[in-house]
């Protein structure tokens, strides 16, 4: 502030007493870089003079020794000088106004600039010269834009940007900031600050700010928007179906920054690995089940969904049981069942042993006759076949067996019976015997014998017993062979 008065007294003091001098407005220029700047001016002299030339000048801005060095460059025109003459454009006249613009400034042009003239008298007086050069002239600075930023900056939190220039600039600046060479129009700026608020991932970016009318733009600088996992997800490769003693390997991504390095994997709720690949090799149905990875950084942590390892494999452990007994009577049929493991689940064949065809197919299996039989189970992966179980089918002597507790009392009866009535009974016999032949006297000629069962027994129970004929309900305690009709369809209701 000081200097500044004592310059302007100077100035006053200049003009007033040589009636000589010459003013700038303003006196200091913040200019950006690759902009133009107008350095306004005039000048007086006493009346009676003729300007003979007039002209601008440098000199260095007071920085230790550099001044020295320029020094025999102070009364250099700079239209002379090749590194101002294309950009330098007098716009005053040869009276007063000395304004002068200086287009596409660099920070090389940063220096005190001065405005000169000679008059008609000046070649006979030195002195007056040196007395222009103790005017104070324009300064110019020449600033160029620099984005501050974090690096960093976490998801949900609040970053401001500062666009930074090394002097504040003259012309009332308004900044615009852009994101990767994008200008953003919706958040709006706080003189040169960029405030971001509740940062968000696509926030991150590479930054650059510049001055509104000015092609200048900052070097962008990057911010990284860091954040917990996000989309963790499991692939399994090979992909498609997987067979047992295969190698298959599972891969945990997901999306975080900084990267995860933390990963744990699970089958079910159980912890199975801890490495982003999650190799299994030799696979076994044993492996067959959910698996979720979970991703980890510092900000956060995150499951995938759970993905199903469905292990394929041929029938194994294959058996036949047989649900009830294996002996079964006449008629009746025994069910087999065919239990196996595989997967996917097996188709099941049948067979009787020493017979080249199936008999029969599906996880069980009912059979009729006395044999030895096997199941066979097969899917694409392979086929397994189970041991023989033996069916016996006995025929009607079961049935009899059935009765063991009728038979003593009848044959108590009997006993009596045949006691007492020895003579009689013998002659009754031949006589029932006889009429039996009568009313079945065809019975020799029917040629299938499967359709009766023959009880050669003194004693008997109608295998219908009870429900069908009441009459042959009571046990027949005589000495009799009887000829069981058992027609087909009745057999059926067995
Ligand atoms: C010259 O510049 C000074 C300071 O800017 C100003 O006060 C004065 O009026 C100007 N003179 C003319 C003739 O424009
Ligand atoms: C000097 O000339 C410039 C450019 O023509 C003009 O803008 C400025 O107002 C002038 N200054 C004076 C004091 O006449
Ligand atoms: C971000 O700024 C808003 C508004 O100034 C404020 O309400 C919020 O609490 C800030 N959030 C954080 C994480 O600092
Ligand atoms: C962001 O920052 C994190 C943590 O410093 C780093 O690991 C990551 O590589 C950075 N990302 C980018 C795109 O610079
Ligand atoms: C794969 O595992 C099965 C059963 O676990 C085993 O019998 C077989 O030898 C293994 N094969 C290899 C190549 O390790
Ligand atoms: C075995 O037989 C019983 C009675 O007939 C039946 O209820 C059961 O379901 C059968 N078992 C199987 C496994 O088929």
């Amino acid at each position: 502030m000081a200097a500044t008065i004592l310059i302007f007294l100077l100035l006053i003091h200049a003009v007033s007493s040589a009636d000589r001098g010459v003013n700038y407005r303003p006196s200091h220029i913040c200019a950006l870089k690759h902009s133009s700047v107008t350095f306004y001016c005039n000048y007086t002299y006493p009346t009676g003079h003729q300007i003979k030339k007039v002209f601008w000048t440098k000199t260095p801005v007071k920085d230790g020794n550099k001044e020295s060095s320029e020094e025999g460059e102070q009364h250099k025109d700079l239209s002379e000088d090749p590194e101002y003459s294309q950009r330098l454009h007098y716009l005053g006249d040869k009276q007063k106004n000395c304004t002068i613009r200086l287009s596409h400034v660099t920070q090389k042009d940063s220096h005190m600039y001065c405005f000169r003239f000679i008059t008609d008298d000046d070649d006979n007086d030195d002195d007056d010269s040196q007395e222009q050069t103790s005017d104070p002239g324009v300064t110019l600075t020449v600033t160029d834009l620099q984005v501050e930023s974090p690096e960093t900056v976490t998801e949900g939190h609040n970053v401001s940007l500062t666009c930074k220039s090394s002097c504040t600039l003259t012309d009332r600046a308004t900044f615009i900031w852009y994101r990767n060479s994008q200008p953003l129009t919706e958040r709006r700026d706080r003189n040169n600050q960029l405030l971001l608020q509740s940062v968000r991932r696509e926030d991150a970016g590479r930054y650059s700010c510049g001055v509104q009318r000015h092609i200048y733009i900052s070097p962008a600088v990057q911010l990284n928007v860091t954040y917990p996992p996000k989309r963790v997800s499991v692939s399994i490769s090979p992909s498609g179906e997987i067979v047992e003693g295969d190698s298959v390997t599972l891969i945990c991504s997901s999306d975080s920054n900084p990267p995860a390095l933390n990963f744990r994997w699970f089958k079910g709720r159980k912890f199975v690995g801890s490495r982003r690949i999650y190799s299994i090799s030799n696979i076994s149905s044993d492996h067959s089940g959910e698996y979720k990875c979970k991703s980890r950084n510092k900000h956060g942590e995150k499951y995938s969904d759970a993905v199903t390892l469905n292990v394929m494999y041929p029938p194994k452990t294959i058996s036949v049981f047989i649900n009830g007994s294996g002996e079964i009577v006449e008629g009746d049929s025994v069910t087999l069942i065919c239990s196996s493991d595989s997967n996917p689940p097996a188709e099941i064949i049948w067979f009787q042993e020493n017979q080249i065809s199936s008999v029969g197919s599906g996880q069980s299996f009912s059979a009729l006759q006395s044999g030895r039989f096997y199941c066979e189970a097969h899917n694409q992966h392979g086929s397994q076949r189970s041991d023989a179980v033996t069916v016996t089918v006995k025929v009607l002597y079961w049935k009899i067996s059935q009765t063991a507790i009728v038979v003593p009392l009848c044959g108590i009866v009997a006993a009596v019976i045949i006691g007492l009535l020895t003579c009689s009974c013998v002659k009754r016999n031949i006589l029932q015997s006889e009429s039996l032949e009568n009313n079945y006297d065809d019975i020799s000629t029917i040629s299938d014998s499967s359709l009766f069962s023959y009880v050669y027994e003194n004693v008997a129970v109608h295998p219908y017993s009870k429900t069908l004929d009441p009459k042959i309900n009571i046990p027949l305690c005589e000495n009799v062979i009887i000829y069981e009709n058992l027609p087909i369809p009745n057999r059926n209701m067995l």
